[in-house]
């Protein structure tokens, strides 16, 4: 299986599943795309050998079919079988998502379905949740929505901060992403879950 990875920051994630999928494996990581050419993932990207392609959303402005038609575009000649978006902060419209409806995975810095959207360390934080975590999902059109594919938990410290929680649910995330796309790309969607 062909895997394009989305980012848009320091592509942690994207170095997890590159890393993951080095040895005997079913899916091979074909391009790292950007909405920031900038990024700091597109550089370790390149020097894993893996392609890298970055297609800026902000010329598109409100236009978020523009946008992503041109992602179409770069996409199509890399024939992804599977998209993993692994900090890529865009939202992607029904429009987009329909092209890679069943194959577009996401990960996402919560235990789902609480705290969909941003700002999910503070938020679990504030509501003095003692258990927190990440899940990695199918992407529909509903935000942070769809099916659960697997979820890694990590325990709330009294002294946690946003950012110490956020450490330690970006470990967890480094351990499940790639656990879920290496049964994904077998065809095994049985929700996997770490830690409980
Ligand atoms: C992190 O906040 C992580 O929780 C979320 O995306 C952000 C950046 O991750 N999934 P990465 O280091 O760019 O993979």
């Amino acid at each position: 299986k062909r895997v394009a990875i989305f980012l848009s920051g320091g592509g942690s994630n994207m170095v997890a599943l590159a890393q993951s999928m080095q040895g005997d494996h079913p899916a091979k990581p074909v391009l790292a795309l950007s909405n920031d050419a900038q990024a700091g993932g597109l550089q370790k990207a390149a020097a894993m050998g893996i392609a890298t392609a970055a297609v800026d959303h902000r010329p598109f402005g409100d236009n978020r079919e523009a946008f992503e038609a041109e992602l179409c575009k770069v996409l199509d000649s890399y024939r992804p079988d599977i998209v993993c978006l692994a900090g890529f902060m865009r939202v992607l419209t029904p429009y987009f998502i329909d092209v890679y409806a069943g194959r577009m995975l996401n990960i996402h810095p919560s235990l789902l379905p609480k705290y969909k959207g941003l700002h999910t360390h503070q938020r679990a934080l504030d509501a003095g949740d003692v258990v927190h975590g990440c899940t990695v999902h199918e992407v529909t059109a509903a935000l942070d929505d769809g099916p659960i594919l697997g979820q890694a938990k990590v325990d709330v410290a009294a002294n946690d901060t946003a950012q110490t929680l956020a450490a330690k649910v970006l470990v967890q995330e480094h351990a499940l992403y790639p656990q879920v796309l290496r049964r994904f790309a077998q065809g095994d969607k049985t929700p996997l879950r770490l830690g409980f």
